[in-house]
């Protein structure tokens, strides 16, 4: 529906001729149960190694670039969730520090606290925001813990049985964690304890009824602060104007727009997944799932046949309202992109393509905010579905 805003460059599966140094990045996969290192050169991206030691369902990874150390979350759908430390060595090998069992579902992670000592925890199924001492990367801790329960089902019953928190998000003051909760529509706040990772829960934000929050970023504009949430059930981005007191994050809600944007519409089925911020804060990118309305050649040569492809859709920041402009609907590289990351430079893109076993690296003008070509592609996951989920760069 949107193959008119594809820029030329995605129409070809050449990698593109602009040199890449060697960069590294990391993606979990949940068939094959693993965590892949990769490299991207010139020649496209590669597996380097594997591990097994971030259990069942490998998901969410948070890099301390400063401690060399990747703390890795397993979902473990079975029951025996656990959250994995790794020392990063200097060839990019990975060394397993602890692997510490956790309550089960945990589906994202974010640093905080004093030389990040403490790691926020969303727990999807058993509704539970956690933080862990991870001081001693070889010894980690729960640290606190909070569950929470609803009177009665949501808006949308099927997936808002209960509370289901889905990220942690670090404020740019960095004193609040702002955590969206799917089942109960709510972004649930905590101020951090300055100096300590002890944090109490301040009255949450109250987001569109049946709207599902859950991934969120915040961007700063100059004195301004506005926060981004991609709602799953809706499929939609609501804006935020965020102000501080003493103490306390206020949001005021600006606009509700359609993932694809303002008067954009998906198919039945369709699931907004995840939701990154530009490093240089002008532009966010959404990515969706079970639309399939796009296409792109093969990633096969010899295979004249287009192979379907979800969205990522990039909008650009107005800086004095937060209002947001559809930039572009691009192909994600396949089916099913779960999560996503923009590297440090804002110049590439790492998508994992849960549906498809596939990590797909595009490359990305930081001036237009345009995906451009793929520099390189790897087979990501065996088996049947439920491949990759996450893809990190090592930066
Ligand atoms: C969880 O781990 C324990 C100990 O290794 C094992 O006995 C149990 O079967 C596992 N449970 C599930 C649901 O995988
Ligand atoms: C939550 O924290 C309490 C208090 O520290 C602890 O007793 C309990 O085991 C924790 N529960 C889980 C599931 O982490
Ligand atoms: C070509 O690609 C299509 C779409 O992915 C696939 O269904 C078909 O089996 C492929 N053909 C061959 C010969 O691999
Ligand atoms: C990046 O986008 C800008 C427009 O904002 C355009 O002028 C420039 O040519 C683009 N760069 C590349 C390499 O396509």
């Amino acid at each position: 529906m949107v193959n008119d805003t594809i820029p030329r460059g995605l129409l070809s599966l050449l990698l593109v001729a602009s040199p890449v140094a060697a960069v590294r990045l990391w993606a979990t996969s949940y068939n094959d149960h693993a965590l892949y290192s990769l490299r991207l050169q010139y020649e496209g991206l590669t597996v380097t190694a594997k591990s097994l030691d971030c259990g069942s369902e490998p998901t969410w990874m948070t890099l301390d670039k400063g401690k060399s150390t990747l703390y890795c979350l397993n979902e473990g759908w079975g029951g025996n969730s656990s959250l994995t430390s790794y020392k990063v060595n200097e060839d990019a090998s990975l060394e397993t520090l602890d692997v510490l069992p956790v309550l089960k579902s945990p589906v994202s992670a974010a640093l905080y606290g004093p030389n990040n000592n403490g790691l926020a925890v969303a727990h999807y199924d058993t509704s539970t925001f956690s933080s862990f001492d991870v001081k001693d990367t070889s010894n980690l801790a729960l640290s606190q813990n909070e569950t929470y329960t609803m009177a009665k089902p949501g808006p949308v019953p099927a997936r808002q049985d209960a509370p289901h928190l889905h990220h942690t998000i670090l404020d740019p003051s960095k004193k609040f964690m702002v955590v969206p909760d799917l089942g109960a529509d709510l972004l649930r706040v905590y101020v951090l304890h300055r100096g300590y990772i002890a944090w109490s829960e301040i009255d949450p934000v109250q987001a569109l009824p049946g709207s599902g929050p859950r991934h969120g970023v915040f961007a700063t504009a100059g004195p301004k602060t506005f926060f981004y949430v991609l709602n799953e059930l809706s499929n939609t981005i609501t804006g935020y104007k965020v102000t501080y007191a003493p103490g306390a994050l206020r949001m005021d809600r600006l606009f509700d727009v359609s993932s694809h944007g303002p008067g954009g519409s998906v198919p039945a089925g369709t699931s907004a997944a995840e939701l990154k911020i530009s490093p240089d804060q002008r532009f966010i990118i959404a990515s969706s799932r079970g639309e399939n309305s796009l296409t792109m050649p093969n990633f096969d040569p010899k295979n004249s046949t287009a192979v379907p492809s979800d969205p990522l859709i990039s909008f650009k920041i107005d800086q004095a309202t937060g209002s947001l402009t559809h930039v572009q609907t691009a192909p994600a590289g396949g089916r099913n992109p779960r999560g996503f990351n923009i590297n440090k430079a804002g110049t590439l893109v790492a998508a994992a393509l849960q549906d498809d076993n596939r990590v797909v690296v595009f490359e990305r003008n930081i001036s237009s905010g345009e995906l451009a070509g793929i520099v390189g592609w790897a087979t990501v996951g065996e088996g049947e579905g439920n491949g990759p989920n996450y893809a990190l760069f090592d930066e």
